[in-house]
């Protein structure tokens, strides 16, 4: 898919989502390309008189939303919001994810665990039969060493992502740094997510498993958009 074409599929995708806002919702504002689609979308129908509030999940997030007008709130505030539009680097076919291209996962778990409903919005590059992409995992620094030697032992191989225009490791919103673990295909997601999260030093990885249930998958193309539930 040409990059324009790519655009445009983010764009159909984002737009879908944000028209399924309703007046006075709350909403879980994801991080990354596709999402920022959605917020524009939002932000024109804010000028013509919508009601929303966000949730960022990343300091982009917050900065797009107040940039564009999206009024924003929190978790404190909202602990339970009505949905959540956000991005994702890969899906299959059971609606698992692997999220955290933008190193925002932490926060798009906090607000995926607290919607009643889940949008994610994507072209078709994203859609996979088998999720292999590096999974991205944030981990406290303290722990660093210990964590990569964890992961190694069940067959990852962890690459501490460095910065750009920044020397040096990515730090995240939440001041951790980002490991992206190569696992090859993941033929059980739901053993690696639970294997990932109970490990001393990470604060949580970038595989989505628990939310099926209450997530629809926008994928955008050139003729518009394919809503993709649950069975
Ligand atoms: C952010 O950390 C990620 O989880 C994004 O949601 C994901 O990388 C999607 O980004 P794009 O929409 O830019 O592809």
């Amino acid at each position: 898919m040409s990059t324009t074409a790519e655009q445009n599929a983010k764009r159909k995708a984002g737009n879908y989502a944000a028209d399924l806002v309703e007046d006075g919702m709350v909403v879980g504002l994801g991080t990354g390309s596709t999402v920022f689609y959605a917020m524009e979308r939002l932000s024109e129908r804010i000028s013509d008189g919508l009601t929303v509030q966000g949730v960022p999940t990343s300091y982009q997030a917050a900065m797009r939303a107040r940039h564009l007008g999206i009024p924003v709130t929190t978790l404190d505030d909202y602990p339970v919001l009505d949905m959540a539009i956000d991005g994702a680097d890969q899906v299959d076919g059971a609606l698992r994810l692997i999220k955290g291209r933008g190193a925002a996962l932490f926060r798009e778990k906090c607000v995926a665990a607290a919607a009643d409903e889940i949008f994610i919005v994507v072209d078709p590059g994203k859609v996979t039969s088998i999720l292999d992409a590096p999974v991205p995992v944030e981990v406290v620094p303290f722990a660093l060493a210990p964590v990569r030697m964890a992961i190694q032992e069940i067959g990852g191989d962890p690459v501490l992502r460095e910065g750009i225009k920044k020397d040096g490791p990515v730090v995240t919103d939440n001041g951790n740094f980002i490991l992206d673990c190569t696992f090859g295909p993941i033929e059980v997601p739901e053993r690696l997510e639970a294997l990932l999260s109970v490990m001393i030093g990470i604060l949580e990885c970038g595989l989505f498993c628990e939310f099926t249930q209450k997530t629809t998958v926008l994928i955008g193309d050139a003729g518009g958009c394919r809503v993709v539930r649950a069975p």
